[in-house]
């Protein structure tokens, strides 16, 4: 990000949000480890599932253990590369309040939605509903408003169809709120629209598009990141500078993605060639992921005059 202009605060952690199987966090320490920057560093990670964090301890520990005592705000522990201290949390509330690089990768599009359709009566909250098969489910259209009905939609919304994530906004509200007090930055990545999304609820089983509806236990549910959305609520007091959302394509682009490519190219095999070219065009390509997934960082309201100086690379 601005490279050092935050100083260089001790102690600092590095926190993911739904690291999945960690490998970002694999990544980053590597990186990391390179730059001599693990010392007074900690990873918190914040993982809802138990199967996973399991998975991550693997990836990431030469040791874990699970932690026992009930008053703990951390569920399990362990030690990573160079001796960094690694935990594990349920709720970002417990994750300790120090300067903290914030990541969330693919984190925000999993979180839950409420679904909500125009009708001749206004706007309808979509309901999920037990269908007629015995173990099968349906929508249904709620009858009258809803809570979330009352409470979520804006007067100046047109779209038929649109879906909001209160848990999102109160989450990326709770990171604003942290990097004002505390210091650090956020960087958001995530496949979203900037407002303009309408139906994107969407099950992945095996990689392979999935009725929602069908053995929903079983597959990955997803729904596109409304950046708009989380921007305002991220705003909303002033406590923090938001850049982006920018396309992955012009991320990558601004961070130099065709000099390492450049450079990997160079010593790559026949064989290494192909898969270099295929990534890269994956992740650019706005057919691919170059269009749809997007980046935004958050920094502290309070280094306006540095950033407007020195801006944050990839944004600029
Ligand atoms: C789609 S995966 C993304 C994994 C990884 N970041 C990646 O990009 O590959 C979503 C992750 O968020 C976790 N997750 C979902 N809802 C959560 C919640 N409410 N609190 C904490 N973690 C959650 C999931 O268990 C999983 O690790």
């Amino acid at each position: 990000m601005s490279g050092q202009k935050p100083g260089c605060p001790k102690p600092f952690q590095i926190l993911e949000l739904g690291p999945g199987r960690g490998s970002l966090s694999q990544d980053i320490l590597r990186v990391f480890s390179h730059f001599q920057s693990l010392k007074s560093c900690s990873l918190a990670l914040v993982e809802a599932s138990p199967y996973l964090a399991n998975i991550q301890a693997r990836n990431l520990c030469s040791q874990s253990h699970n932690i026992t005592n009930s008053s703990s705000l951390f569920y399990k522990e362990g030690v990573g590369l160079e001796g960094i201290p690694i935990r594990w949390y349920s709720r970002l509330e417990d994750v300790p309040n120090i300067f903290t690089i914030v990541i969330a990768h693919e984190f925000f599009d999993a979180l839950p939605i409420h679904k909500f359709q125009k009708t001749e009566y206004g706007y309808r909250e979509i309901l999920i509903d037990i269908g007629e098969k015995e173990g099968s489910f349906r929508y249904i259209i709620a009858r009258n408003d809803t809570p979330a009905s009352k409470a979520f939609i804006q007067p100046s919304e047109s779209r038929d169809h649109f879906e909001v994530s209160p848990e999102s906004l109160l989450i990326i509200k709770t990171i604003a709120n942290r990097l004002e007090s505390f210091g650090g930055l956020a960087l958001i990545a995530d496949y979203g629209h900037c407002g303009e999304g309408t139906d994107t609820f969407r099950a992945f089983k095996k990689h392979k598009l999935h009725d929602p509806l069908v053995e929903p236990g079983k597959a990955d549910l997803t729904a596109d990141v409304d950046f708009l959305q989380l921007k305002e609520s991220a705003l909303e007091g002033d406590k923090v500078l938001a850049f982006g959302p920018v396309t992955q394509r012009d991320f990558l682009m601004k961070m130099g993605i065709d000099h390492r490519y450049n450079a990997l190219e160079k010593n790559a095999s026949k064989e290494q060639l192909e898969a270099l070219k295929f990534s890269y065009s994956i992740m650019v390509d706005e057919k691919h992921m170059g269009k749809r997934f997007k980046f935004m960082s958050l920094l502290p309201a309070t280094m306006k005059n540095i950033l407007d100086k020195y801006p944050v690379v990839g944004f600029s």
